[in-house]
């Protein structure tokens, strides 16, 4: 802004350059001369720069040697440099005005420029020279474009404080003089004379390009561009020259290094100097070069065509995979599908600008992640197993799978994943997402021999027992098929809990163990059950009254207990004030009534002549209409096991126990007194053995049996309270009332009546 305003003011004077040196004649017809106005005088008067009244100024030769040369025009790249960094330039009015030989009102590298080609058009042709004025007006006419000019030149400044600068000239005058400097001079070393004849320092030939090209051109010249200062013989003005030499540049960067040393420093510099038509496409800026988009989605990289002064910034968009991404006109990019392609943007006018963006583009519905619910599977022969398949994302748009093994010779795999063992091996199943095959998951497959167990499993996880009953989890072994396992049973505390080596659970203290069952054969296939021991509820009120509802004497008994206590002290629950139920309980004739109800367990025995010697006639009745219904159905059941004796059932006791063991034989079989079976009111039915669960006759029994009047007595999972196992053929009958309460409870009969079943 300063070099504008300056030379706004200096021009607008009418300009007298008088004398003129003789030294140089073929310079003389260069000279313009001006006189000088009132105005001039005003103004230089009010600037105080000088009182002369007359000032003689010659275009282009700032240094007022003169002479049009490279002096000047390196005085010219100083000034240049100096207020391209907003820095003063050190010329005087009368070097500011001459300095700007093209009348723009900048001092810039053009100036330079022009200088330099109207030194080599002096210094090549001797005689009958145009003034530069008139040269400059020739050479514009003659359409001349583009400059390239290199110059690397050593130069000797003087310059202080200067910095290291990168100056960015952007001159885009169109006619910029096309000035190619040689190194086929001889080294001129000219130096500050003002007043020497001069040969040209270095030989300058000029070139006119017709049409702009870009044009790169390093020419390694070591001329030494003289730097002269002298005063102009002919101005009042004393106008000493320090100077730099600056590469004239007209278009793209320039870099100068000036020295910050104080003192006489050398400084090379080297310019490249490429000349474009500042009116076409040369580069083409993104905002973005990479983008990452959703199928669906879109986005769009701003576009800025470069040099801003470009004619025509029209751009073509195009895709390179239009199936992955789409570009429109305008550069609205759309992901199509998954997958990375590349999107570019090219200049219409130049097509070799071009610029690429990478395009990602990402599926959000596509299958990520298959996992498995199993990634390991040992079967039998013959049997099958299914892994449950998740895809992930959970909003994955297509979840099909394709499944897959490694050997149909040992496993084979469904469409829906089941596998089948074939023959005894290993192999891989692999379940691989239909839409994105990149995404698998696999299972190991072992596949054995049927009869070879595999695993074991109890029935309860979590077992409740009191002190001194019994409770037992059931093993089961797979494949059904395998042999049964030889069983080994270990209590991890058996002042806890102790075990047989049937696996009956024996409550001994108040605490929590586990309980583990292992093959004889390969402890790696084991289960193992946590064990809950409690102490038995405390009886925390008894009355005693005599009824008068039976023939013979009945004593009857209240008895209030705690519901369920899981108290681990044996001196009082009473603090923890659990819910109460009362019972009523009677005997009569040597049995025992729980609020009406005939009780025979482990706790409550009848008297080796109670009066039954046969089923009673109702529990008889009611069995028929159950088999009958049964039957209708296609189911066929039996009375196996009815009345007992007291002496038959000791009989079959005693057999157990001789076989089994007292421990054992008692989670079974009742001793004498004991069985339910002696009262007429309990029926053994079909098979007496565990073959007998799982058939259908068992699973209708089990929710049916209450309508015709019976009870499971024996269920599963309620040993600790009945103190015997799981007898799905053991029915009891209660009538069809209490019998449905009992079973609608879910509760066994110790439960439902607040009693328990141990031998005292
Ligand atoms: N099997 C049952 C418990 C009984 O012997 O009466
Ligand atoms: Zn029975």
């Amino acid at each position: 802004m300063r070099v504008k305003k300056l030379i706004a003011s200096a021009l607008s004077f009418v300009l007298c350059i008088g004398n003129m040196t003789a030294a140089y004649a073929a310079a003389e017809t260069m000279q313009t001369t001006y006189v000088h106005t009132k105005k001039f005088i005003e103004t230089a008067a009010e600037s105080s720069d000088n009182s002369a009244s007359v000032v003689t100024i010659k275009l282009g030769d700032v240094n007022g040697d003169s002479f049009i040369d490279a002096a000047d025009a390196s005085a010219v790249l100083s000034a240049y440099a100096k207020l391209s960094i907003g820095a003063f330039s050190d010329f005087t009015l009368m070097q500011t005005v001459a300095s700007d030989v093209n009348k723009d009102s900048i001092i810039d590298a053009v100036d330079a420029s022009n200088i330099l080609s109207y030194y080599a058009y002096a210094s090549t042709l001797k005689t009958s020279l145009l003034p530069i004025e008139s040269f400059m007006k020739n050479k514009s006419e003659a359409g001349a474009t583009t400059t390239t000019t290199t110059i690397v030149t050593t130069i000797t400044t003087t310059t202080t404080a200067t910095a290291t600068m990168l100056a960015s000239a952007t001159k885009t005058s169109a006619t910029a003089a096309t000035t190619s400097i040689s190194n086929t001079v001889s080294p001129a070393t000219t130096t500050a004379s003002a007043t020497t004849t001069k040969a040209p320092a270095i030989e300058v030939t000029t070139t006119t390009v017709p049409k702009p090209t870009s044009t790169t051109s390093i020419i390694s010249t070591t001329s030494t561009i003289p730097i002269t200062s002298t005063t102009s013989t002919t101005s009042t003005t004393s106008t000493t020259s320090k100077t730099s030499a600056i590469p004239m540049t007209s278009t793209t960067s320039t870099k100068f290094t000036t020295s910050t040393a104080t003192t006489s420093t050398s400084t090379t510099i080297l310019s490249t100097t490429t000349t474009l038509d500042p009116k076409k496409v040369t580069e083409i800026k993104l905002s973005k070069t990479e983008i990452t988009l959703n199928v669906g989605g879109g986005d769009i990289s701003m576009v800025t065509m470069l040099p801003a002064t470009a004619a025509d910034k029209s751009e073509k968009w195009t895709s390179s995979d239009t199936s992955i991404a789409t570009v429109n006109f305008e550069g609205w990019i759309t992901g199509i599908s998954e997958g990375v392609c590349t999107v570019t943007v090219q200049s219409v006018s130049n097509p070799k600008v071009k610029s690429e963006i990478q395009v990602t583009v990402i599926d959000p519905t596509r299958v990520r992640e298959i996992k498995l619910s199993k990634n390991e599977m040992t079967l039998p022969v013959g049997s099958t197993d299914i892994s449950m398949v998740t895809m992930l994302p959970d909003n994955a748009a297509n979840k099909n799978e394709v499944w897959i093994s490694s050997d149909e010779n040992v496993a084979t795999v469904t469409e829906e994943g089941l596998v089948r063992g074939i023959s005894p091996g290993n192999c891989i199943v692999t379940v691989i997402s239909k839409s994105n095959p990149d995404i698998k998951a696999e299972i190991k497959v072992k596949v054995t021999d049927k009869n070879q167990p595999i695993s074991i499993s109890l029935s309860d996880y979590e077992l409740d027992i009191l002190t001194g009953t019994l409770g037992i989890s059931y093993v089961t072994t797979l494949p059904k098929t395998a042999v049964p396992i030889s069983e080994i049973w270990i209590s991890s505390d058996p002042s806890i809990a102790s075990v047989d080596k049937f696996g009956n659970i024996y409550g001994v203290s108040a605490g929590t163990c586990s309980i583990t069952v292992s093959s004889a054969d390969d402890p790696d296939i084991s289960a193992t059950i946590k064990v809950n021991v409690h102490n038995r509820p405390i009886i925390t009120s008894i009355a005693t009254t005599t009824t008068t509802s039976f023939t013979t004497t009945t004593t009857t008994t209240t008895i209030t207990t705690t519901a369920t206590t899981t108290s681990t002290t044996t001196t009082s629950s009473t603090t923890s004030k659990p819910a109460i139920t009362t019972h009523l309980i009677q005997s009569h004739n040597g049995a025992t009534y729980v609020d009406g109800i005939l009780i025979v367990n482990k706790t409550y025995s009848i008297a080796r002549d109670y009066p039954a010697d046969e089923l009673t006639a109702n529990t008889e009745e009611h069995f028929r209409l159950l088999q009958e219904d049964a039957a209708k159905l296609g189911l066929k059941i039996v009375c196996s096991s009815g009345f007992r004796s007291y002496d038959y059932q000791e009989e079959l006791y005693n057999n157990y126990v001789s076989t089994d063991g007292v421990l054992a034989a008692d989670t079974y079989s009742a001793r004498a007194g004991h069985s339910e079976h002696q009262t007429g009111l309990a029926i053994d039915v079909n098979s007496i053995s565990d073959d007998f669960i799982g058939t259908a006759e068992c699973e209708w029994l089990e929710k049916n049996a209450h309508k015709y009047g019976f009870i499971i007595r024996y269920p599963k999972g309620k040993e600790a309270f009945t103190g015997f196992r799981y007898e799905p053929w053991h029915i009891r009958f209660l009538g069809v009332e209490t019998a449905t309460k009992v079973y609608e409870s879910g509760l066994c009969l110790e439960e439902y009546l607040g009693i328990d079943s141990y031998y005292h």
